[in-house]
């Protein structure tokens, strides 16, 4: 990887791979998991949910222990949340802090992204996700609410701000309607008093959007899809 590369993954997940008996039942890596990945196993009514959660988790898994040439099952997260100090926050490696991780899910689409440059935060959506009456009002600012809900440029500003918000660990804490999406390439402070992000829209299946966003203060990403 260089200096500025951010490295995302988004992929479709199979088809159901585990069931109310969890991974193990399905002759998946269980043990290769921690226990925050196993949570499909209490956490998910729809098994396709549970599904595409472990897919995601074991992807992020393979290629972050292909980037540090680590088994994948020796990787160590923490993943503390900074309002009540369970397991459930933005994951942190501990084998490798500087190597940044992000992860999101939306129904069989899921996405990673990887990077040296700073804490960060990839987010997809399916358009359907944003298309309900009030979406612009509990999510877009101002400016940003000729944006039909469900449209894909809706569902594009809103992966961006979340991207952003992810990166800066505030999570949706933070009012989505204060700010509007940054410009791809252009760092923006959406959050007053704390770091500039940069964002990029990053390919996504038809119907998703999908966006990365970085601590940055300069815009030259070297966004690369794998
Ligand atoms: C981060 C957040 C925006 C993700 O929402 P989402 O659209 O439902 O989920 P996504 O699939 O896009 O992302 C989920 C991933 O974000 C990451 N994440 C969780 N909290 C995060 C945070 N504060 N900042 C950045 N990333 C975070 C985790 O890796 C999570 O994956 P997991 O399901 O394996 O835990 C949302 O969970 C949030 O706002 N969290 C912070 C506020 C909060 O709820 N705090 C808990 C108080 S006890």
């Amino acid at each position: 990887m260089s200096d500025r590369t951010v490295d995302v993954w988004i992929r479709v997940t199979s088809q159901p791979q585990v069931d109310a008996a969890g991974p193990e039942h399905a002759g998946l890596p269980a043990d290769g998991l921690d226990e925050h990945e196993r949570r499909p196993r209490r956490g998910f009514t729809d098994p396709r949910d549970a599904a595409a959660y472990l897919d995601l988790h074991l992807l992020a898994r393979s290629e972050i222990g292909r980037v540090l040439r680590q088994p994948p099952e020796s990787l160590r997260f923490d993943r503390t949340c900074p309002d009540c100090g369970r397991q459930h926050g933005a994951p942190r490696l501990l084998d490798d802090p500087d190597l940044h991780v992000s992860l999101s899910r939306s129904r069989r689409v899921v996405a990673l992204a990887v990077s040296r440059v700073g804490p960060l935060g990839i987010d997809v959506e399916h358009c359907a996700g944003t298309a309900f009456d009030g979406f612009a009002a509990v999510a877009l600012h101002p400016d940003e609410r000729r944006h039909a809900p469900g449209s894909l440029a809706a569902t594009i500003a809103w992966v961006r701000k979340e991207a952003s918000l992810k990166a800066l660990r505030v999570g949706l804490r933070v009012d989505a309607t204060t700010f509007a999406a940054p410009v791809p390439g252009v760092a923006a402070r959406v959050v007053v008093g704390l770091p500039s992000v940069t964002v990029a829209d990053v390919a996504a299946p038809p119907g998703y959007a999908a966006a990365v966003a970085v601590r940055s203060t300069s815009g030259d990403l070297d966004v690369v899809g794998h």
